[in-house]
């Protein structure tokens, strides 16, 4: 990791709590043995610790504070901020393919289209997908309304880098890490091993029961388009599953709280990269955009469909279809007149399975581009390089 840089956070969870429980145990000693470099030492163990380095400063509270410049923490680089990219041509026409999904299980020219949009933007934006409008509502804006309680309330969620879960601000844990301007809440749906409800907001009412709902239909969801991908790529329709690790796979929620911002130009929602895990499912604010997408040298705004999500591939699902299907780098933009709010489901392999491309798809021709890793030591290699842009994926291809 280039130090400082915020890395991506849901992805360390379970890091600390497994070192906590097996910290001389052969987990890391085979992780060790089986990644070159991948050692680390007492001093980036420590890191991993269960409290934050700095005090916590809830953007929000920032934002509320009426303040009319942001604090340097916040500013980045002049190369990464939005102002100087604007000005980049937006290649054809720029907004993200549609994809119907019922029509996608049927028909082939809508398949071939899901399919197609994963090989050229890695993202695409799904309707007919099964979930009911009314409940992605309101889950949308039950998290809106937990955003908004007083910040004693939401203090009592608050996370530590230990396990994420929870309220948070920050992505690192080293001191001085960039921040970013948002706060989140992350949670566990599967395994049911990792899911605990009482760290779930308990307001507004029923929230956890509309959670649960929520999460259950979108981890469907995402079963569905794993189908369609697999197909896309001549395998069998449970592949891409299988190679996952079949029905045992991961499931966990960010929910993103971008608040106003006095200077927008200066700063990101979220710094640009590549999400580590299979697939996110995105649901998007239904009236403010943000989500911008790398489209060759450009930042695409995506322009949400109602009642659409937003499909993105992850690192996991470029190593399996050995690269044919890509994890794209994407980032956020702030607005000074709007706060925005967005769900972003992660749909993982499970952690402890090898994950390499799949046999079928790696022929002389195209020989595997990259080597066998599980999620969890993936994870840990992030942990030890951390997470910039799409560097992790990219340095694992250059080994070979
Ligand atoms: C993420 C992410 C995009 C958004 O949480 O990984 O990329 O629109 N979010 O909030
Ligand atoms: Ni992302």
């Amino acid at each position: 990791m280039e130090q400082g840089k915020p890395h991506y956070r849901d992805h360390l969870i379970t890091i600390c709590s497994s070192f906590s429980s097996s910290s001389n145990s052969s987990s890391s000693e085979s992780t060790e043995g089986r990644t070159e470099g991948l050692c680390l030492d007492r001093r980036e163990m420590s890191n991993l610790q269960s409290s934050w380095p700095e005090p916590i400063v809830r953007v929000q509270a920032l934002s509320e504070s009426g303040i009319s410049s942001i604090p340097e923490r916040y500013i980045k680089p002049p190369s990464d901020r939005p102002e100087n990219q604007r000005s980049l041509p937006i290649p054809g026409a720029a907004n993200l393919p549609v994809i119907d999904l019922l029509g996608a299980e049927g028909k082939a020219e809508d398949a071939s289209a899901l399919g197609e949009a994963c090989r050229e933007w890695g993202f695409f934006q799904v309707v007919n997908h099964g979930v009911s409008p009314e409940l992605m509502r309101a889950a949308r804006e039950g998290w809106r309304e937990f955003f908004h309680l007083p910040m004693e309330a939401k203090q009592s969620y608050a996370n530590s880098p230990c396990t994420y879960e929870g309220y948070g601000s920050r992505l690192g844990v080293q001191k001085g890490a960039v921040l970013d301007w948002s706060d989140y809440f992350f949670l566990h749906y599967l395994p049911p091993t990792l899911r605990d409800e009482a760290k779930w907001p308990s307001f507004p009412p029923h929230f956890r029961e509309l959670i649960g709902e929520y999460s259950k239909q979108v981890v469907e969801l995402g079963g569905r388009v794993m189908k369609v991908m697999s197909r896309n790529l001549d395998l069998p329709e449970d592949r891409l599953q299988r190679a996952f690790g079949g029905h045992d796979v991961g499931a966990c929620l960010r929910v993103n709280f971008y608040p106003k911002c006095p200077q927008p130009d200066l700063t990101l929602g979220v710094s640009p990269h590549s999400d580590p895990g299979g697939l996110t499912l995105l649901l998007p604010d239904d009236n403010v955009p943000g989500l911008q997408v790398l489209r060759g040298d450009s930042w695409v705004t995506v322009e949400p469909v109602p009642d659409a999500f937003i499909v993105n591939m992850g690192d996991q699902m470029e190593i399996v279809s050995n690269g044919i299907y890509r994890s794209i780098e994407h980032r956020v933009i702030v607005n000074s007149e709007k706060e925005r709010v967005s769900l972003a489901y992660f749909y993982n392999p499970k952690s402890d399975v090898p994950i390499e491309p799949v046999e079928e798809l790696v022929t002389e021709e195209r020989p595997a581009l990259y080597p066998t890793m599980t999620f969890y030591e993936y994870r840990l290699y992030i942990r030890t390089k951390g997470l910039s842009g799409k560097s992790q994926v990219e340095s694992l291809k250059s080994t070979r």
